[in-house]
C-alpha cells in the first residue's frame, strides 16, 4: 500500500504539475477546478471525476477540504488549498454545475473481478460483515442526497479511498465509511472497485 502511495505521488508530481487539459468556454472559477479535475470534470490522474457527483456530496467534500477534516496525503496537498478562499456561494454553483454534467465510466478496473464485485456491492458477505454498498449507494450506485454516486468513478481512485479509511483517515464527520472499509480485504475491493468502474 505505501508503495502504491508513492507511486501515486510520482504520477502527481508529473502530472499536475503542468497543466491538465482544459475546455475552452469554462468560466475562470470551473478552469480553477478542471485543470486538476481534467476535461469536463471527467477526472485526470488522482483528481477524481467531479461529473455526474451529486451536488450535496460535492458541497460537503469541499466543507470537508475546507475545515481539514478530509485529511488524506492528496486532500492536504491539493484541496486543502484550493478551497481555502472559496465563498459557500460559489461552492454551491460550482457542486450545481459539476453535478449537471453527464458523467463518463472510467471503464479501467479489471472485468475478470466485476461480477464478484456486483454480488459484493448487492448482497454484502453476511458471514464477514461486509454490509451491501447498494443500502446506501443505491441500485446502480448512482447515490442519494449527500451519499455519493461511485458508479463509473476510477478503479484506483476507488480503490485508494476504501485502503486509507481502512488506513485511519477521515473524510466526513460521522461518516459510515471507516467501519465499512474496515472490513474489506484487498481482494473484496479489487472486485468492488472494478465493477464500479464500468457503471454508466
Ligand atoms: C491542484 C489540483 C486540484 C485543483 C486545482 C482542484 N482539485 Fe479537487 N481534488 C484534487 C485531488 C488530487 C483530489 C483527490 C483527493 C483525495 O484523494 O482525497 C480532489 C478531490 C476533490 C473532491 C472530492 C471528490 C470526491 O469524489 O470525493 C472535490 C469535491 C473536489 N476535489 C472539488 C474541487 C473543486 C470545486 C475545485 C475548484 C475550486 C478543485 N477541486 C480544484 C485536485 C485538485
Ligand atoms: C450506511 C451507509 C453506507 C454503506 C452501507 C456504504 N456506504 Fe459508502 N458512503 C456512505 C456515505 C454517507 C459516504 C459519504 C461520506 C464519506 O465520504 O465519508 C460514502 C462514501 C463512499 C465513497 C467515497 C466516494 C468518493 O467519491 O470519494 C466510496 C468509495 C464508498 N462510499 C464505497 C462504498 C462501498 C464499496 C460500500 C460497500 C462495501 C459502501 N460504500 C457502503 C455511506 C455508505
Amino acid at each position: 500500500m505505501r508503495r502504491i502511495g508513492l507511486k501515486f505521488a510520482l504520477t502527481v508530481i508529473a502530472s499536475l504539475a503542468g497543466a491538465g487539459p482544459v475546455m475552452a468556454g469554462e468560466s475562470a472559477a470551473v478552469r480553477n477546478c478542471t485543470w486538476c479535475h481534467g476535461t469536463n470534470a471527467q477526472g485526470y490522474t488522482v483528481a477524481p471525476r467531479l461529473a455526474g457527483q451529486r451536488s450535496l456530496y460535492l458541497e460537503s467534500q469541499i466543507r470537508s477540504f475546507r475545515d481539514h477534516v478530509r485529511d488524506t496525503p492528496f486532500s492536504k496537498q491539493y484541496m486543502w488549498n484550493a478551497v481555502a478562499a472559496l465563498p459557500p456561494d460559489v461552492a454551491h454553483d460550482l457542486a450545481r454545475y459539476f453535478a449537471a454534467i453527464p458523467p463518463k465510466p472510467a471503464n479501467d478496473g479489471d472485468r475478470n473481478y466485476a461480477a464478484k464485485g456486483r454480488s459484493i456491492y448487492m448482497e454484502g458477505i453476511p458471514e464477514a460483515n461486509i454490509a451491501a454498498c447498494y443500502a446506501c449507494h443505491g441500485p446502480n450506485a448512482e447515490g442519494i442526497r449527500d451519499i455519493p454516486r461511485l458508479g463509473g468513478l476510477s478503479h484506483d481512485y476507488l480503490k485508494t479511498r476504501l485502503q486509507q479509511w481502512g488506513q485511519g483517515y477521515h473524510s466526513t464527520a460521522g461518516s459510515p465509511m471507516p467501519l465499512v472499509a474496515r472490513t474489506l480485504g484487498p481482494d473484496e475491493i479489487e472486485a468492488l472497485t472494478s465493477y464500479l468502474s464500468f457503471l454508466n
